[in-house]
């Protein structure tokens, strides 16, 4: 953060102090949420959680050397009292934000793959200037402000990840810290039901490109239609990026190599480059064409940006997290959580690396789809099975349409199981699994379904099953 005293703090946050001895005692960050992660210059956020409430912790966080806690009553301790403890840290860094005219804001949305991109756009950007990155899924009205509170004067680039649970909420995180960029990647099913369908999620995520300024550049997504169409809600300068033709910043022959990782021409109007993903599954050409599309507008030079795709990892855990293990099994954590979009990805990547091997999914439920679930549940199960794997493991009650969907398909071979949860999938992998197996996981993030994973490679034992890697 950069350094402000206890008094400006209030003073922009609508603060009252409440046993500060001494009001100009200055913030130097970081900002935190948790009490373990305090230390000198801290500022402590307290939260109500849903186990514990944050307030009980203001003391040990001003122990570990936080400065004061932002709270909604007095802690004890120096605190800063304020009514919305989420809503004075979106005002602490719009704060921060206004004193950093030399600082660029990235903001990045979609139903899938922001993470993926965001990670993508950061490791780009580091290797020019000082780069802040939201951490894992920072992406809500308290991620934000966490995240846009750990730049400093030194900050050249913010990337920021962008959610939306309902309308309105882009358009407040795009008030914390004003996006000069942003980059819509494509509307999907993720939280279908909150929303009420597609072109409600579409509205919500428009927002973005609407929030933008008329020098600023929006990045759209030319492959998803109702993406394309929110070039009419921007004032700022629109860059297409896709597979299709008419995108200006595209993907030429696509291909994927034998491990399941796609590589392509990145076409741009500065030139072309050869590309080679290190990450899994076809689904990310979409995500680098929009980090690329993000960074050419920020000036790098197109054999930059290819190259820094090619060296760029997966940064954040359980998005097709792929482990070897020594029985020759690989195992693919994608986890982290599941949407229709996601999974036909995920799928359609496993099939790609399994190319001759026997495939199999572990699949779990999709929250938050309203009154579709069943059927976008039952089309996953004719997927998976369309797709020619060597097994689907379904796992819980409320993923049982996939079997439905799976056995709807005439002339599948493969094997077909219903579990009641996650030890009982590994038992029946355990039983399976054989030298060249590829094995996918994956279900909405609230099914922990990495716990499937974690086992089989033996990073975490499951109910005494034991692990293979170990
Ligand atoms: N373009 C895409 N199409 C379909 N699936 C995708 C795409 N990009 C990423 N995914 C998959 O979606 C899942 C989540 O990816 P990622 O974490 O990047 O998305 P996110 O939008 O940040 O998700 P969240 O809303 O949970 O923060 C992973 O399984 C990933 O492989
Ligand atoms: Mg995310």
């Amino acid at each position: 953060m950069i350094p402000l005293s206890l008094a400006e703090v209030a003073q922009v946050t609508d603060a009252l102090l409440a046993e500060v001895p001494d009001p100009a005692a200055l913030i130097t960050g970081p900002v935190v949420i948790d009490s373990r992660e305090a230390g000198q210059g801290s500022l402590f956020a307290a939260l109500p959680g849903t186990r514990t409430d944050g307030h009980e912790f203001a003391a040990a966080a001003v122990r570990a050397g936080a400065v004061a806690a932002l709270a909604t009553r007095p802690t004890g301790g120096p605190a800063l009292i304020v009514p919305d403890v989420p809503a004075a840290l979106g005002r602490l860094a719009r704060a921060v934000v206004d004193r950093l005219p030399g600082l660029t804001v990235i903001g990045i949305t979609g139903s899938a793959g922001k993470t993926t991109t965001k990670d993508l756009t950061a490791q780009l950007l580091e290797t020019v200037a000082p780069t802040v990155a939201a951490r894992d899924s920072f992406n809500n009205e308290i991620g934000h402000p966490l995240t846009v509170l750990r730049v400093t004067g030194r900050t050249r680039y913010l990337v920021s990840e962008l959610a939306a649970r309902g309308p309105g909420h882009i358009t407040q995180l795009c008030q914390i810290a004003p996006p000069r960029l942003g980059a819509v990647l494509c509307v999907g099913h993720a939280h279908a039901g909150e929303f009420g369908g597609l072109e409600a999620i579409a509205l919500a995520k428009g927002e973005l490109p609407a929030a933008l300024p008329p020098d600023g550049v929006a990045v759209l997504n030319a492959d998803d239609h109702r993406v394309a169409a929110m070039a009419a809600r921007t004032r700022a300068r629109v860059v297409t990026f896709g597979r299709s033709a008419a995108a200006q910043v595209r993907a030429d022959e696509v291909r994927s190599d034998e491990a399941g990782r796609a590589g392509f021409i990145l076409v741009t109007p500065a030139g072309s480059a050869p590309v080679q993903l290190q990450l899994y599954g076809e689904h990310h050409v979409h995500n680098a064409l929009a980090a690329a599309a993000l960074v050419l507008q920020l000036d790098m030079p197109v054999a930059d940006v290819a190259a820094g795709l090619c060296a760029a990892v997966a940064r954040s855990r359980w998005r097709m997290e792929v482990t070897q293990l020594p029985d020759g099994v690989t195992v693919v954590n994608d986890a982290y959580n599941a949407n229709p979009d996601s999974v036909r990805a995920a799928i359609a990547a496993l099939a790609a690396m399994a190319h001759g091997r026997r495939g199999f999914a572990v699949l779990g439920h999709m929250t938050e789809l309203g009154d579709d679930a069943d059927r976008l549940h039952e089309q996953i199960g004719a997927q998976a099975a369309e797709a020619g794997l060597a097994g689907l493991i379904v796992v819980g009650e409320q993923a049982a349409p996939m079997l439905a969907g799976a056995k709807g398909v005439p002339g599948w071979r493969g094997e077909l199981h219903h579990v009641p949860d996650a030890p009982a999938a590994v038992r029946t992998l355990q039983e399976r699994l054989r030298d060249g197996d590829v094995v996918l996981v994956k279900a909405s993030h609230s099914i922990h379904l990495e716990r499937v994973a974690l086992a089989l490679t033996g990073e975490q034992p499951i109910d005494g099953a034991a692990g293979r890697g170990s």
